[in-house]
This record gives structure tokens, sequence and C-alpha cells, in this order.
């Protein structure tokens, strides 16, 4: 989900009050003790996270600064937006097209009773919390609470509930180990999707183990829930890496990489996925998979379409290839007469506007391919309309946004299944 503790905030207020956006001939060190005054001046946040958390962001975010050799007023202008400054950093690119043209279309018809149906399941934002504690405060400075550190709370109600609490709080692995025994029950289910964010909000103290660790234990749990039997198709959410977000694409060699991750979810995720689909996710995060003859899914790394990847700055033209490659998989669809469904993790109605606008582009090109779109991040219960592109007045797409299984903040957990294919009826518990 969002970063509440916006980088951008602190990074340009930093900026502003130390001069930075004239005299950019400064070192690291320098600019991470401004950022991090800033924070707590600013009172963006409590004093030891504005400590840790620009500590966390500084070798990776001011690498990317420097790598994309940005004059101060464009980086003004890409953290703030054009008020600030020249705003041409993120510069317009297109995907290309096969030369095929598109298909006539034929209107959906729902399918007729009795025709076979798919049950799949459909889990995002698990965001399970280590240091969850019962009894803790759900109210605390920090971005995130009910942990051992929240304290304790005067008045009784606003205590950390055993099994999770209304408030900024993510969730104790027995709800989650509870929420997947019910959903186990609920089945058989044919598949699953599932769509990131495993770690909890408390993005200012994050390490690489812990994040792994997290990675291992929920991606056994439910494998162990579920059963062998039941294949899962996951998405790479914006807090699997840390810092959040910090997803460099395949561009960025070396330990600043994304191969610490990316090659620990290959090894995770190795039951479900094929030795092709390891591939590619081991290079950019993403895959393709048929799931049955007939249909195929597409799972796309979205933290290339985002503006809170700082390493877009550096450049945000078709991070990693993954547009064109996407093209590439439903023209081998569109030709083999298959239907593609297409998972990730934040909307596409939310990324920097070159790759939605292309995104949306495909989407109507491949309208009759494309037969359901599921993401997750905002963690509410909501969905995304596309539109025909000539005159805007014909629906013919729908991203569904599934409502996250953690209560942050100030949420019922959920968890959404889908019986397939053509329409989605769409069942929230
Ligand atoms: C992308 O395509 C659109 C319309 O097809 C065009 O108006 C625009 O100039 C193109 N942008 C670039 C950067 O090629
Ligand atoms: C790689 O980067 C991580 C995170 O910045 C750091 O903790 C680790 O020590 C680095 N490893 C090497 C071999 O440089
Ligand atoms: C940005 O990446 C694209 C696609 O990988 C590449 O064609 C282009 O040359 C790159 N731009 C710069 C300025 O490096
Ligand atoms: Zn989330
Ligand atoms: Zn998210």
């Amino acid at each position: 989900t969002r970063v509440f503790l916006s980088q951008s905030v602190i990074l340009w207020s930093a900026m502003q009050v130390h001069g930075f956006v004239t005299s950019y001939n400064t070192n690291e060190e320098w600019v991470a003790r401004a950022v991090g005054d800033a924070c707590i001046r600013l009172h963006l946040a409590d004093e030891q996270v504005c400590r840790s958390i620009t500590e966390l962001f500084r070798d990776d975010f001011i690498r990317a600064l420097q790598e994309s050799l940005l004059w101060p007023s464009e980086a003004c202008g890409v953290l703030v937006g054009p008020s600030c400054g020249k705003f041409d950093i993120y510069a317009p690119w297109n995907i290309t097209l096969p030369k095929v043209p598109k298909p006539p279309v034929t209107p959906p018809t729902p399918p007729k009773p009795g025709s076979p149906q798919s049950r799949i399941l459909f889990l995002t934002d698990i965001h399970w919390d280590q240091e969850y504690e019962a009894g803790s405060s759900a109210d605390c400075k920090e971005p995130l609470c009910c942990r051992k550190d929240s304290g304790f709370p005067s008045w009784r109600r606003r205590e950390a509930g055993y099994w999770g609490t209304y408030g900024k709080c993510d969730l104790p692995l027995r709800t989650v180990k509870n929420l997947l025994e019910n959903a186990a029950l609920a089945g058989p289910w044919d598949w699953v999707y599932w769509t990131g964010d495993i770690p909890a909000h408390n993005i200012w103290s994050q390490t690489r183990n812990q994040q792994l660790t997290e990675l291992k234990v929920i991606s056994r749990l439910i494998h162990k829930y579920l059963g062998p039997d039941v294949i899962v198709y996951p998405a790479i959410g914006n807090h699997e890496s840390t810092p959040v977000n910090s997803f460099p694409p395949p561009f960025v060699h070396g330990n600043r990489s994304s191969s610490w991750l990316y090659s620990a979810m290959a090894e995770e995720w190795s039951p479900w996925l094929s030795v092709q689909a390891l591939k590619t996710l081991r290079r950019g995060g993403f895959y393709t998979m048929e799931i049955q003859p007939g249909l195929r899914v597409v799972s796309l790394n979205m933290n290339f379409c985002s503006r809170e990847n700082f390493w877009l700055m550096v450049n945000s033209t078709d991070p990693a290839d993954q547009l064109q490659w996407l093209v590439t998989v439903l023209q081998a669809s569109e030709d083999k007469g298959e239907k593609v469904h297409i998972v990730g993790h934040i909307p596409p109605g939310l990324c920097l506007s070159s790759w939605s606008w292309n995104y949306y582009h495909i989407i109507n090109r491949y309208e009759s391919t494309i037969t359901g779109q599921f993401f997750g991040h905002t963690h509410l219960d909501e969905f995304q309309m596309f539109y025909d592109e000539p005159t805007m007045t014909r629906p013919l797409g729908v991203a569904f946004i599934a409502p996250s299984v953690t209560t942050y903040i100030n949420l019922n957990p959920a968890q959404p299944s889908c019986l397939r294919l053509e329409l989605c009826w769409y069942v929230v518990y």
C-alpha cells in the first residue's frame, strides 16, 4: 500500500531547507543528514523513525539520483510535481504493436447454465507482522502500531486484539494461518492468484534477511494449507523489497540489483512455476504460464510502473521491456485462440502515465484475449474500468482490485474468490 511516510515529501523538504535545490554538488553523508533533520523538524515522523528510514533509503536513493544525472530543478519536478521544476524526466514512450490487425470484436455472452466452472482463490496484501503483540497499543507515533515497541494503552479499548485490531496495525501469524485454514476448508480451489505484499508496514526497520524470512514462511504456509495439488500464481508487491518500493530494473547489476529477492522467490515458488517462468522471474520479477489448455496467466511486476520506485528516475522507458514482452505473449495467445488473465500488485490506474497509457492501449488491442485482470495494493474492494479508445464509451475490460488480508488501516480482513471465466462471479468473504 501507499507509503504514508512519503519519500518525496521528506526529500523535497530537505532540499528546500538546506538549499540543495541550488547546490547539487554535495555528498551522500550530508544529504542523508539533511533529509533526517528535515523529517524530524517537519514532524513527518517520530525521530527514531526519521533516522532509520533515511539510513535505509540513503544508499539506493542517492545512487539513483546520481545515475539519473538530474539537474536540481528536474529532481524537484520529479519528486513534487510540475509546480516545483521542469518535469520531463519521465519521458513519454510507446510500445510497438505487431502489424497483425485487431480481430473483430464479438460481444461476450454469459455462459450457458451448466457450463463448467473453475474456482479461483484470490489472496492479496497479507502484511504479516512478526512483532505483533496482543495487548500493546493500537495508537502510537510510528506508522505501524500493535507491536512490542508500541507501548501499552491507557484505555483498554485501544489495545491490540488477539487476532487483529482496527488501527494502524498488521496481522499476527495466527490470523494468517487461520485464514488459510478456512480458505482451504472453503475449497477445493482449482488455482490461486496471490498478488503480493507479504511483509508488515514497519518500512523504517526492515532488513533483507527479514524480508526473505517472511517470503519463505508465508509461501510455505500457503503451500501447506492449500496442499501440493493447488497451483498458486504469485505476483510481486511493492513491500517485498527493502527499502520499500526499491526495485532496480535489470540495468542495475551486482549487490544493488533485485537478484537477492528474485532468486529467493524463484526458489520458494518453484513447486508452482515452470522452468521458463522461473527464468523470467529471476530476471525481471514477471512471468507467464499456461494454466490449462486455452487459458494462460501473466504475472506482471508492477513495481516497474510505480512513481515510488525511484530507480525509474534513471530510465522509466518500459523497464525490463516488460510491456513489449506482454505484447508478444498476448499476440501468441491470440494466434492460438487462447484466453489470458493478468495478475499484478499495483493497479494499472495508479501507474506512471506513460506506463498506464501503454497498458490501456494493450488492453484495447487484445480485448478479446484478456478475460480477467486481478490486482491488490489499495487494500480496498474496488475495480477499474477500461473503455474503447476511439469513443471511450464502450466498456471492454475491468481490473478487479481485491481487499487486503491485513486490517491496515481500520479494515476488516478479506479474501475474495472468483468463479471463472468469461464472467467473474466475485465473492468476498
Ligand atoms: C506515442 O503514440 C501517440 C499516438 O499514437 C503519439 O501521439 C505520440 O507522439 C507517441 N509518443 C512517442 C514518444 O512516440
Ligand atoms: C549488499 O547490500 C546489502 C544491503 O545494502 C548489504 O547489507 C550487504 O552487506 C551487501 N553485501 C555485499 C557483499 O556488499
Ligand atoms: C532507457 O531504456 C530503454 C529501453 O531499455 C532504452 O532503449 C533507452 O536507450 C534507455 N535510455 C537511456 C537514456 O539510457
Ligand atoms: Zn499492501
Ligand atoms: Zn502494496
